[in-house]
This record gives C-alpha cells, structure tokens and sequence, in this order.
C-alpha cells in the first residue's frame, strides 16, 4: 500500500546527511575510542577501516537498493525481491531495531544527563580519577534518574520523527550535523595542542600487531557493521525514502567517507587528550564518562570542552535513534495504514517499557541475569552478535543471488538513464560490490556468526 505518508528526502544533501547521521552515533564516538584503545589502537583502526572500505561499502548498497527498488518497509522489501520464504528478515530486522532502539536510548539518555551536569559545572566536582568513576557509577546506577533521561532521550528521538522524513529527519540532520563536525574540529584543535598529546596520535597510527589475534578481528568486522547502521533496516529505509533519479553509489560513497572521516576525527580527539594527562587508553566503555571527565577537570577551560563535548555526543546519539526507530514507525505506516503519529508514539512508548530493565542494569537493584548477562549487555549481545550479522547476510543473500538484476539496475539507475539504455560493460567497481555481496561478505559474516555463537 503506497499511502500518502510515505515520505521522500527533499535533497540528495539532505540523505547524504540523515544517512551519515545515522551511522555516525554512540558507535563511532563511544565504542571506537574505547575498542581502539583496549585493542592495540593503529592495529583496529587499520582492520577497521580495511573492513569499512573493503565490504561495508557494498553491504550498505545492498540494503541502499533493496529500499529504493521497493520504495516500502523492510517487511515489505524482504517479501517483494525474496518471496515468502525471505519475509521472516524484514521482521527479524525490526525486532532487532526494537530492542536496539530500547537500549540505545538508555546511553543516549546518559548523554542528556552527563550534557547538564555539564551545562550546570557540577561534572568536573569529582577530585580523582576513582571518584570519577563513582560519579558515573552512581550516576547510572540511580535507577529513576535513568527512567528520566531515558524517557528524555526517547521523547527527543519521537520530536523528530513526529515531523516526517523531510520535514523530521532530513531538517534537523541539516543543521544538527554541520554542528556536530563543528564541534569535533574545535575538541581536536584542543585535544591535539595540548602538551604531550602527540603519544596519543602515535598510539592511533603506530599499530601494535601484537594485540592482533582472530577475536580482534571479529570485533572490528561487527562493530564496522555496526557503525554503518547495517543489519537494522535503517539503510533500508532510508534508501527507500531516496529519489531514483541520484547515484545511489555516489550517495554512498559519501555517506561511507563522512562516517569514516568521522571515526578517525573521533579517535584523534580522544586518544590525544588521554595520554596529554597520563591516563590510560584501555579504560574500556568508562572511557569517554570516566576518563574524559577527569581529562577535562585537568585543561584549562576544560568544563566549556566538557559541555561541547557531551552536546556532540549527544547530537550524534540522536541522529542514529531517529534512524533506529524509522524503521519499525515506516512499517507500519506502509503495511497497516498507521498515520505516523499514532505509530510513532506506539513504538516510543513500547520500546520505552521493553528498556526499563536496560536502564536499572546499573543500579543495585535485581533485574535478574540471563548467560550471566545483565538485561543491558544481553540485548546488546544478542542484536549486535546475532541478529545484525543474520540481517546483514539475508540482505546481501537477496540482493546478490536472489535479484541480482534488481540489484544492478540501482546501482545503474542514473548512468542507464543518462545513456538511454544499460551499461554495455559493467565498471570495475560494480563487478566488485557484485562479487562482494555474492561470497566475500557472505563468507566474512558466516565467519562472525561462528565465532560470536562460539563464545
Ligand atoms: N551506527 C550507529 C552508531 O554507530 C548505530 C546504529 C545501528 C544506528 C543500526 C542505526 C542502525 O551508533
């Protein structure tokens, strides 16, 4: 059902940004710095970028194409260029947004909460790096101050879905964006000037291979999946939303290269700082809430870099949610006919009670342990290491055995229709993305999948 509330983006800038905006989140400036630091640093960051360039690109154009082809939902996409027997992925992919949106907003909800302490100076108090780490301990530990942040956080992501994809999503990406690169070229003019800072830079560009074994490599192939928004049917949407007029390739590229670009920018505004002041790289996900704080305490000005800093942690936190729950909102606008209000709020609210157990995993409270896992780390789990790698396989499955075609005319669209007729040769390139969809990637993620089960 093609209904009056689909939307479109309203420029080819304003996909390049909402698409980047999703990708570039809570991921590449949280999880990066910290997996860098705990992995080796230059040694994850060139897998990392290896795996980026080397299939990510052609596992983002899948899901690009299988939306555009199909202009609907992901439901509806797996259904159309699969058949029946593929239906059960486009669901799989937005039960996996569900719960990644619920736990995703618990951190973002943490973002809001470290931006006032901020904003009200109260963040820098603590004296030493150990009452840093209490400070954040009690800070996530408190259970109904998360609920509130959390709800917070929720209540923002619905504000800008609330006003469609042009007039939600493609505006705010608009301004939000620019100001986010804005605010990471100021912390890394501070973070690099500061005495000391370049043992930071040589820790991201000196790789050490000896931290290199196989589960580094695992770690960086999913988190790169991860941070270019895959497996979630958040590309896929937001391809649907794409006019077939561009270059979903040029489109792409740019969306990969600004994600990229974005990373590094991330590290370098990090890792610098750290060792400016002696701290350790390898503190893991306390990283940017315990380390960064006590660098902050120690620079000069350090609570207006605090206050920038958590605004652009927060910013990009935001423009990845709202590409979380685009999705699910998107399926059932186009499968039921929801206006998107009523579908927004629905799944706001629904997602909101499903990570009340995320959000009191901190706390002293018993919200019980499954695998030994909190509720927490069990979602993330179980959607980044299991059903991400299942999604990604099935998308690059249909597009490149099942409608190979289809996929081929996407990536063709604009030339095909700037010559009059097909490509007589296929170029390099799409020879490559062709081959990559068909074996490398499926071979890669096959490989992740074993080795995440294994564990
Ligand atoms: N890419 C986002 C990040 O790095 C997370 C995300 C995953 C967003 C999947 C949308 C879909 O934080």
């Amino acid at each position: 059902m093609q209904t009056k509330e689909r939307g479109q983006w309203g420029s080819r800038i304003g996909f390049i940004l909402a698409a980047a905006g999703s990708a570039i989140g809570l991921g590449a400036i949280w999880k990066f710095p910290y997996m860098a630091g705990v992995n080796g640093g230059g040694a994850f960051l060139l897998i990392y970028l290896a795996a980026v360039l080397g299939i990510g690109m052609s596992m983002m154009l899948a899901e690009l194409a299988m939306g555009r082809s199909v202009q609907r939902d992901a439901i509806a996409a797996f259904t159309t260029l699969g058949g029946r027997r593929w239906a059960f992925f486009g669901w799989f992919s937005l039960l996996a947004a569900f719960i990644l949106l619920s736990f995703y907003c618990v951190v973002g909800g943490w973002t809001v909460g470290y931006l006032l302490k901020a904003l009200s100076g109260s963040l820098l108090d603590p004296v030493d790096a150990v009452d840093f780490a209490k400070q954040f301990e009690s800070f996530i530990g408190d259970d109904s101050l998360s609920l509130v942040f959390f709800a917070l956080f929720m209540l923002m992501t619905v504000g800008i879905i609330l006003g469609g994809v042009q007039k939600g999503i493609e505006r705010v990406s608009k301004v939000l964006m620019p100001l986010l690169f804005l605010l990471m070229l100021i912390m890394i003019g501070r973070s690099v000037t500061l005495p000391g800072a370049m043992e930071g830079v040589r820790f991201l560009l000196v790789p050490d291979f000896d931290k290199l074994h196989p589960r580094v490599f695992i770690d960086a192939l999913g988190f790169a999946c991860f941070s270019l928004s895959l497996g979630f049917g958040a590309m896929l949407t937001y391809g649907s939303y794409m006019s077939k007029s561009e270059s979903m390739a040029r489109s792409a590229l740019w969306v990969v290269t600004l994600q990229t670009i974005c990373t590094l920018l991330a590290g370098f505004m990090i890792m610098p700082a750290v060792f400016a002041f002696g701290m350790p790289p390898t503190a893991g996900p306390g990283l940017t809430y315990i380390t960064l704080p006590a660098v902050f305490k120690a620079m000069p000005g350090g609570i207006f870099f605090a206050a920038a800093f958590f605004a652009l942690l927060l910013i990009a936190a935001l423009t990845s949610s709202v590409s979380i729950i685009e999705p699910i909102v998107s399926c059932l606008i186009d499968q039921w006919g929801f206006r998107r209000n009523k579908a927004s709020l629905l799944v706001a609210g629904a997602s909101f009670i499903a990570g009340i157990p995320a959000a009191w995993s901190f706390g002293g409270g018993d919200v019980g342990r499954l695998f030994g896992m909190t509720p927490f780390d069990l979602m993330d789990y179980v959607t980044s290491n299991v059903m991400l790698p299942v999604n990604v396989l099935a998308a690059c499955l249909v597009m490149g055995w099942v409608a190979p075609n289809v996929f081929r005319r996407e990536l063709f669209l604009r030339l095909e229709e700037n010559a009059g007729r097909f490509q007589p040769k296929e170029p390099a390139w799409a020879l490559y993305i062709g081959f990559c969809c068909k074996f490398l990637a499926p071979a890669v993620i096959i490989a992740i999948l074993v080795a995440s089960l294994m564990q």
